[in-house]
């Protein structure tokens, strides 16, 4: 698929300014001929687009305040495995060795980013969400360089952080969380979740994800999820060892017999039973369980193709 060997998109060049000077005033004296180009890029990779909405983007904020608990939970249980589950992204991410060693910084800064996006003013002008998205798009391409030219990084995966695995980790947030919300029980009327995915379609645009990708309705986000995962959903050693982290890292937060157990019967609750057997999450053993607790068995996609590792 063409997607898998496109990177992001450049920023237009005609876009208004959206100064970022903090930011290019600290890296300007290490390499001060990238300065020029940074100041560009920063200038015009922060400008909303045409179609952002304020008013749908302030209703978004609001979300925040409420179900932080139960986003963060979602994106950890949910959102991540999901995506773990998609083998050969999964690649990056093991080759980063960032979420197989520092497994804790590394979730603190994403819910950190999760935080930065939704708070309120984060995509306001100088908005913290706007520029940790600007941040990450610049850390993208660095990655997508440096693994790209690993020995061992095999072209049939695509290039590092293509188009189409930029939209699906988007869709994991965007789409997977306000459908986690509803099999958590809460009660999300379509304008919050409509205001929840545009704010992230919005991020999706500062990331570089093509407009083709990066859908305005909800219902077409979640049909896009769904293809995609259905695409890319495999078993392999990476996406294993990643969930591992996420489960360690459960562990850790959650220690004692009165959690024991926790991490796996919340993967398998949210992100569904077959999507937790791709990524090897060990079956629900405690007797707290979500079944014995009488929680619904949900499944946060369709059921995904399954495909040798
Ligand atoms: C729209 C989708 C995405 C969002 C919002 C996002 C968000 C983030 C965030 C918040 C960080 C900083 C956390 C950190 O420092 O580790 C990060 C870093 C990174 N992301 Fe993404 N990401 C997205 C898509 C992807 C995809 C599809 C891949 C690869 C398949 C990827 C690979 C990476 C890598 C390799 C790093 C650097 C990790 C390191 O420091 O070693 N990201 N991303």
């Amino acid at each position: 698929m063409q997607t898998r060997n496109i990177g992001s998109r450049r920023p237009s060049p005609n876009s208004p300014s959206l100064s970022n000077r903090g930011a290019i005033g600290l890296i300007s004296p290490i390499f001060p001929s990238t300065q020029q180009g940074l100041q560009q890029y920063f200038d015009h990779s922060g400008v909303l687009p045409d179609w952002a909405d304020p008013a749908r983007i302030e209703r978004g904020h609001l979300l925040l305040g409420r179900y932080q608990p139960q986003m963060v939970t979602l994106l950890l249980c949910s959102s991540l495995p999901l995506c773990y589950g998609c083998a050969d992204g999964a690649q990056v991410l093991y080759r980063s060795k960032r979420l197989t060693s520092g497994v804790y910084r590394r979730l603190m800064e994403t819910f950190q980013f999760l935080v930065d996006v939704l708070d309120s003013g984060g995509l306001g002008p100088g908005g913290r969400g706007v520029r940790s998205a600007q941040k990450i798009r610049l850390l993208h391409a660095t990655m997508r360089y440096h693994i790209s030219r690993q020995d061992d990084w095999d072209p049939q995966w695509g290039l590092p952080i293509n188009q189409e695995d930029l939209a699906g980790t988007l869709l994991s947030f965007s789409v997977i969380i306000p459908r986690g919300l509803t099999s958590l029980s809460v009660d999300l009327p379509a304008a919050d979740r409509d205001a929840f995915f545009h704010i992230w379609r919005v991020i999706g645009h500062i990331l570089g994800i093509d407009a083709t990708l990066n859908p305005a309705e909800f219902d077409d986000g979640a049909a896009l999820c769904d293809t995609i995962l259905g695409r890319q959903q495999a078993p392999s050693t990476a996406g294993t060892a990643l969930t591992k982290g996420v489960l360690d890292f459960i562990q850790e937060v959650l220690p004692g017999p009165a959690f024991a157990g926790v991490g796996p019967t919340l993967i398998r609750h949210l992100a569904g039973a077959a999507a937790a057997d791709i990524v090897d999450v060990p079956p629900q053993t405690s007797p707290s369980s979500a079944s014995s607790s009488g929680l619904p068995s949900t499944s946060a996609t369709a059921p995904p193709a399954t495909r040798s590792p």
